[in-house]
């Protein structure tokens, strides 16, 4: 079967002050229909200037980035970055409903696919609130809410959860799992933590330090549902260790906890 993304040589260099800068150097790698891949790599390697030149936001240096599956058309692309970037100006429902309104959905149908991703994400009772009155991992819930209602087949997650407490991030792990589930769209998810990506992913790609090129790819051969817990067995353990060894952590740097 054809992948439903392609990565082919895929290099992106900077204009800097000094000259230039290289920030992936060389990136091939491909994602089936359906996947869900972690994407890893030290701070600064280049992953967020992935995620812009997979959604097409960024054209790449070189090489190119193709779905080849989808024959020549693009896929629908919902974004969610680190921070949830609502609009601060309308309510949860109508951020969430933003996207339909650019569509041009009936007021209708917007109103009812809004409606069932309120109680999907567990929002009901702030569809009125504005975002300042929001918690972060409720602002987070909005977005994820936001980039599903369009129905995307390419789910694009640039460390969506690293700035919440580790137990609204473990709730957003299950709401995420349990819409990719229903919805089975192809997800890149970037992420700095090692858990997290196992936890969640088919398959986890490493990334170098920048200039960006792939380390290791390896397959999360444990079987669904991963509750949290099985990051204490010894078979996690081990996935954890060739990660590391392939990010290059040292055994007792913090990073590990994360
Ligand atoms: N628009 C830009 N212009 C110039 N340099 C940029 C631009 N965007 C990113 N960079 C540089 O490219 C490199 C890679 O940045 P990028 O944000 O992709 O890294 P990252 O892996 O997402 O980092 P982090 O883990 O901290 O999020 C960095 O050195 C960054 O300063
Ligand atoms: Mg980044």
């Amino acid at each position: 079967m054809k992948p439903f993304l392609s990565l082919e040589h895929v290099g992106v260099v900077f204009p800097a002050d000094d000259g230039e800068l290289e920030a992936v150097a060389d990136v091939t790698f491909s994602v089936r229909q359906q996947e869900f891949v972690a994407l890893v790599g030290p701070s600064g390697c280049g992953k967020s200037t992935l995620v812009r030149v997979v959604a097409g936001l960024l054209r790449p240096t070189r090489g190119r980035v193709l779905f080849p599956a989808l024959g020549g058309g693009k896929p629908r692309v919902g974004l969610v970055f680190q921070k949830a970037n609502l609009m601060p100006w309308r309510t949860v429902e109508a951020n969430i409903s933003l996207p339909l309104e650019l569509q041009g959905l009936p007021k209708a149908e917007i109103r009812r696919r809004v409606a069932e991703m309120i109680t999907l994400m567990g929002l009901q009772g702030f569809e009125k609130a504005l975002p300042r009155d929001l918690s972060g991992g409720m602002a987070q819930r909005v977005a994820l809410a936001r980039s599903f209602v369009f129905n995307p087949s390419l789910l694009l997650l640039d460390e969506p959860f690293v700035a919440l407490d580790a137990l609204t991030r473990e709730y957003l792990w299950d709401e995420l799992l349990r819409m990719w589930r229903r919805e089975r769209q192809t997800v890149l998810m970037v992420t700095h933590s090692v858990s997290e990506a196992l936890l969640l992913a088919d398959r986890v790609i490493v990334l170098t330090a920048r200039p960006a090129r792939v380390k290791l790819q390896l397959t999360v051969d444990i079987p669904r549902p991963r509750h949290p817990d099985l990051r204490y067995t010894p078979r996690f353990g081990e996935l954890v260790r060739r990660l590391r060894a392939a990010l290059e952590i040292p055994n007792l740097a913090k990073a590990a906890e994360t």
